[in-house]
């Protein structure tokens, strides 16, 4: 990577140049996890995809590797995942070294012409190295579409137990659809889930079929992530997610979260318009135990023009995913991945009080775009608009808080910086429900050069938004706009470079 290039993260994964979007193939094995990503090495915008590859121990710090797949006879390399095959099931390795298969979509935009009746097809790589390099496997495509399903696409694999199954799941247009093998290899249709369940104001992509524990109660849940694009809560791309049951075969809503769909209507992972395409990573030792994701910092309503030159798109921080459960309503809480915490650098904080104009933080103004700002304050009387104002002295003016009138938070880009490179970009303020009742509202922001992630009471809402100010902000302020709020804790720690 090139120092001091404008917007360049300083602790969220980029690729080393030109153009990165979906995580892929995230999976962890002897120390190390993976991040394959959609890759165009010879371009800054979309263009024929390749997998990049970056390893790490500890998913912030990552060294980058050379391209893992490249477009082939078959296609173009879209998204899919990666799992160890721990018994050699696929007999791509041995018992002794069991190998990496990945499994992913060949995309054949001249398939007309090569005598095929599908764009789409899932094929199969494996590693016997470690990850290190890849062989693609012989007998490809192992899934070919019927007729007439145009998207047919992003696998993702996971080992099922109960059934002795490898599971595919693979999103086919305006639904799930669930697929069986035992070698890896070949693949049989289980069933199909979604069809008019949800949101589906765009293509559903990039799908997750993943067993998770209710925190309250133990109980094991299934979730079905599943990004769409567009038809995001605040425009263009986002992740939805469904909670219910997995017999190997049927991915069916638990009846509770059947209520709150039709009660509450979608529920998202994340409300801000820059995370999408995440997926969980495989084989995270059971030790551990933990749900972990990574997803794409960028939307496709703009995600090809942002203002970055030698490079275009970031990955959010390594989230841990949880799954509450309060008697009525299921949720999934995001935060940031503990190991995060190794960043932390030096720490500047305000005294407590009631806070009726505005409360600076003194720290240096240098600090501003690599921290991490805690503020916690009482819940504020109706009317309130309480937020963080990062600022510079062009008059760039980004606001991220909560509005007390409508119980949500807010992010407003529009005066944020550069913002008109898309008429799409700052159109509204992104807005997000709060999801808890608490008398502490409770926002965590993480800002990085060319972005910022909410993570809102404990990761009960998450928001995360891409920022491109005309220079660095250099001003940090909690403003209460004339109304009385008592602020228990403003913190700003300072994050240091992770590359
Ligand atoms: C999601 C997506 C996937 C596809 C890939 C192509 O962002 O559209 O559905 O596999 O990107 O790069």
């Amino acid at each position: 990577r090139t120092t001091g290039e404008a917007y360049r993260p300083a602790y969220h994964f980029t690729p080393p140049g030109q153009w990165m979007n979906d995580p892929n193939g995230l999976v962890y094995y002897k120390g190390q996890y993976h991040l394959f990503y959609q890759h165009y090495p010879a371009g800054n915008v979309w263009g024929p995809m390749h997998w990049g590859h970056a390893v790490s121990k500890d998913m912030v710090h990552w060294q980058d590797r050379p391209i893992a797949l490249a477009p082939d006879a078959h296609g173009l390399i879209f998204s899919g995942s990666a799992v160890v095959d721990w018994n050699n099931a696929s007999g791509l390795g041995t018992k002794a070294n069991p190998p990496l298969v990945a499994i992913y979509t060949y995309h054949n935009e001249k398939f007309k012409e090569a005598g095929l009746t599908y764009p789409q097809s899932q094929g199969i790589a494996y590693s016997t190295d470690a990850g290190e390099t890849w062989h693609k496997y012989k007998g490809n495509p192992v899934l070919v579409p019927p007729e007439g399903k145009p998207d047919f696409r992003d696998p993702k694999v996971m080992w099922h137990p109960a059934s002795k199954s490898w599971i595919m799941t693979l999103a086919v247009g305006d639904h799930t659809e669930f697929y069986r093998s035992s070698d890896l290899k070949s693949w049989s249709f289980l069933s199909a889930f979604g069809k008019e369940i949800g949101a589906h104001g765009g293509v559903w992509e990039c799908p997750d079929l993943l067993p998770m524990k209710v925190k309250e109660t133990g109980e094991t849940k299934w979730v079905l992530i599943q990004s769409l694009n567009p038809g995001g809560p605040n425009g263009g791309s986002a992740t939805q997610y469904f909670v219910g049951d997995f017999d190997g075969r049927d991915f069916k809503l638990d009846p509770k979260y059947a209520a709150q769909l039709s009660a509450k209507g979608p529920q998202w992972l994340d409300w801000g318009r820059d995370n999408y395409a995440g997926v969980t990573w495989s084989d995270v030792p059971k030790a551990d135990g933990r749900t972990l994701m990574m997803g794409w910092m960028n939307n496709w309503d703009y995600g090809q023009v942002v203002p970055t030159t030698a490079w275009r798109g970031a990955m959010t921080l390594p989230r841990e995913l949880t799954l509450h459960f309060d008697g009525t309503n299921y949720l999934v809480k995001s935060e940031p991945a503990v190991e995060v915490d190794r960043l932390k650098g030096r720490t500047y904080t305000s005294v407590p009080q009631t806070v009726s104009e505005a409360l600076a933080v003194d720290m240096p103004a240098k600090s501003v775009m690599q921290s991490s700002i805690d503020v916690q304050f009482a819940k504020p009387a109706d009317g309130t608009m309480a937020y963080l104002e990062l600022s510079n002295d062009a008059g760039d003016i980004y606001k991220i808080g909560y509005d007390a009138t409508a119980n949500s938070f807010f992010s407003d880009r529009r005066k944020s910086g550069l913002v008109d490179f898309s008429d799409k970009f700052a159109a509204s303020v992104h807005s997000a429900p709060r999801n808890v009742a608490a008398d502490v509202i409770d926002m965590k922001v993480f800002v990085d050069h060319d972005s910022i992630e909410l993570f809102a009471d404990g990761g009960a809402t998450a928001l995360t938004d891409t920022l491109y100010p005309r220079k660095p902000y250099t001003s940090l302020r909690f403003v209460a706009g004339g109304k009385s709020v008592q602020v228990l804790k403003m913190q700003v720690t300072e994050l240091k470079d992770a590359f």
